[in-house]
């Protein structure tokens, strides 16, 4: 009996919340999954991966990154850029929110 509150409940706040923030939610889900690896939790970079991969990982929190054009960024990301792999499997969409996340993180530089 229990249980099944306690998913009623979850289930309900979910669909309350998500209309708002699921473009958000999304992108940093992806982001998680597959560019914390490299450019870490905060985009800062992690330096295990830039070790490993013998390569500069750049900032993704200063001042110049959150000044790059998004065109850019989309570019970097469909395409990848260097030793970054293209961010595949996304629509249109889903890359254009993905760039508004990357620039989240530069946010307030
Ligand atoms: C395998 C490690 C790796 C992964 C995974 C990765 N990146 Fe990168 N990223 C890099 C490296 C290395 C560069 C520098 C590329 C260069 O300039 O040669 C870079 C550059 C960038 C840049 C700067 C692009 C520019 O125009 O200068 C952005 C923004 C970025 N990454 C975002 C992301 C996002 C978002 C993801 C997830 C979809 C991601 N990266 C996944 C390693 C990675």
């Amino acid at each position: 009996m229990r249980i099944h509150n306690v998913l009623a409940i979850t289930g309900l706040s979910f669909l309350l919340l998500s209309p708002l923030s699921y473009a958000a939610e999304s992108a940093k889900t992806f982001y998680t999954n597959r560019c914390q690896g490299c450019h870490g939790p905060d985009g800062k970079g992690s330096p295990t991966m830039a070790k490993a991969l013998q390569v500069a990982i750049p900032d993704l929190t200063t001042k110049e990154m959150g000044k790059k054009p998004g065109a850019e960024i989309l570019e970097a990301l469909s395409k990848g850029k260097g030793k970054m792999p293209a961010a595949t499997g996304l629509s249109d969409k889903e890359l254009k929110d993905l760039v508004a996340h990357v620039k989240s993180l530069s946010k307030g530089k």
